[in-house]
């Protein structure tokens, strides 16, 4: 029998995919039955992943014409506002499903990091969640929708990291952000999680040195770094109703790293 699509009837926007983690969840939702709304701050990189979207393999999901691409910078209010109003005059609805992966790393010991690299990180790791996930809200309670916000911290916002106050400061962040949305969000249906994923190969971890990534890998009770697919199957759990009682939670895709 015909294993039966878990996001049938949702639309789904991605923020980051136009790449690594943003891009396989984007498949995987496509795949579960979702239209996709694919954005970037690279259109082109999302107008690519919307290309991969009717590929071999999703035969079975959202039809090619389903899923459009859109560029905006996550970090800009105006452009965050303007982004769901195109994506619901796009699709004639709000996105039941949120997803935000877009992020970026710039990475320098406490002692030597400027305040540019500080602000640069906190405003689109942090305040882009913010901006989305308030204007995605605003959206889903006016039009009285039930939805579920699904947000990409790291596990670095847990237990920190070498050379990254910037971003485990803003990856914590997400996390305080993410339950206290899920607190003020659940009488109105709509659900708000938060992904913490361990090293995963992606874009951003080829910037990391080899010889740190060889000791991380040692580090791992699974014995290697994770892949973008890996992240994407639970971001599909976390869309679909199989978790419709999970909220405020904390979803660790470590491969074990830092149990
Ligand atoms: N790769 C890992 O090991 C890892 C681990 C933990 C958490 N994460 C988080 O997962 C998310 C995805 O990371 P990835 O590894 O796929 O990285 P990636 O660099 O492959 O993809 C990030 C995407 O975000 C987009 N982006 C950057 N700034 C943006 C902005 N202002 N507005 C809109 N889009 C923007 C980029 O263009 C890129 O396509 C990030 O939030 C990252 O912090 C990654």
């Amino acid at each position: 029998m015909a294993t039966p699509l878990r996001l049938g009837s949702a639309l789904a926007l991605v923020t980051g995919a136009g790449s690594g983690i943003g891009r396989a969840v984007s498949v995987r939702l496509a795949r579960e039955g979702a239209a996709v709304a694919a954005c970037d701050l690279d259109g082109a990189a999302a107008r690519e992943t919307v290309r991969l979207l009717g590929g071999p393999g999703s035969e079975k999901g959202a039809p090619r014409g389903a899923h459009a691409a859109f560029q905006a910078d996550v970090s800009e209010a105006g452009a965050a506002r303007r982004l769901l109003e195109q994506v619901q005059a796009c699709f004639s609805r709000p996105p039941s499903v949120v997803v935000s992966c877009a992020g970026i790393t710039r990475d320098e010991f406490l002692l030597h990091m400027s305040e540019d690299d500080w602000d640069k990180v906190i405003a689109v790791n942090l305040k882009g969640i913010f901006l989305i996930t308030q204007a995605a809200a605003q959206a889903l309670v006016s039009s009285g929708c039930h939805g579920s916000i699904i947000n990409i911290s790291s596990i670095v916002g847990k237990v920190g990291n070498l050379g990254q106050t910037n971003y485990s400061a803003s990856k914590a962040g997400v996390i305080g952000l993410t339950h206290t949305v899920a607190r003020e969000l659940g009488r109105h249906g709509i659900r708000c999680n938060s992904v913490l994923p361990g090293f995963i190969a992606t874009p951003m971890t080829q910037k990391v040195p080899q010889k740190v990534l060889d000791k991380v890998t040692g580090m791992i009770p699974m014995g290697h770094l994770g892949n973008p697919e890996d992240v994407a199957d639970v971001v599909a759990f976390l869309a679909s109703d199989d978790s419709g009682y999970i909220t405020g939670a904390s979803v660790e895709v470590t491969g074990g790293l830092f149990m």
